[in-house]
């Protein structure tokens, strides 16, 4: 279920990152390998390259090693900026996507008047990054990421359905915290920070190890709404 007690602004809410940039930087090039499968996420890719103009200035948030998303949208030649916590993933991405730009920070860091103003973008992708925040912080990163895009801007994002808050999973032989909602809250949060659902698509997906469970994705593709 959504909180009504939500935080509605940064100053209200601790953020706590213990792990999760360690972990991704230790699992690196392992997460592609465990989800080889990325049928769902280049479709919403597709979405985004076709409701762009070619050279558009896009955001890859917690781009990860920058496959497929960034090296996607780049090849349709986008303008791709990706943002990564880990180190690793920022190196990483740097290797397979060399036209990109690419930098280490905190989805949280990117809000207005926070300590990395990366200017305004046309498309912003958030594939399976925002899960790793605490509900208590995912509104305030999907009003980060409106305030981020120009006016009309698209959005697509995937996040695993689960009713879930800041919950610690083994994954890859670490621990991270995830957070998910069940199909309907999620589109409540999306739509009540101001973005128009566009298409939806979902997954049944069983990763490629045995650590990690079966999960349902779930691919939307928004619009921010004026
Ligand atoms: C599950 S991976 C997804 C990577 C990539 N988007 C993809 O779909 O292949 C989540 C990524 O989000 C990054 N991440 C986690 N918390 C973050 C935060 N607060 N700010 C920026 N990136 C974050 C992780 O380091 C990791 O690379």
């Amino acid at each position: 279920m959504i909180n009504s007690d939500d935080a509605t602004d940064y100053e209200s809410v601790l953020l706590d990152r213990r792990g999760q940039a360690e972990a991704f930087d230790a699992i690196g090039d392992r997460y592609d390998e465990a989800f080889p499968h990325k049928e769902g996420q280049l479709a919403a890719g597709q979405w985004l390259i076709g409701s762009l103009e070619s050279g558009a200035r896009v955001l890859d948030l917690g781009c990860g090693t920058g496959v497929p998303t960034s090296r996607q949208l780049a090849d349709a030649g986008l303008r791709v900026v990706g943002v990564d916590l880990s180190a690793r993933m920022v190196e990483l991405a740097g290797q397979y996507v060399p036209e990109a730009t690419f930098e280490q920070a905190d989805i949280a860091d990117l809000r207005p008047g926070g300590p990395r103003d990366l200017g305004r973008f046309d498309g912003v992708a958030a594939f399976f990054s925002l899960l790793m925040l605490p509900r208590a912080e995912i509104p305030l990163a999907l009003r980060t990421i409106r305030q981020l895009l120009l006016p009309g801007g698209r959005f697509v994002l995937s996040m695993v359905e689960a009713d879930v808050d800041d919950f610690a999973i083994p994954f890859l032989g670490n621990t991270i915290r995830v957070s998910g909602y069940l199909r309907e809250d999620l589109h409540k949060v999306i739509e009540a920070a101001g973005f128009e659902i566009v298409d939806e698509s979902s997954y049944t997906y069983a990763p490629a190890v045995a650590d990690v469970p079966p999960e349902e994705q779930v691919f939307l593709c928004c619009r921010r709404s004026d």
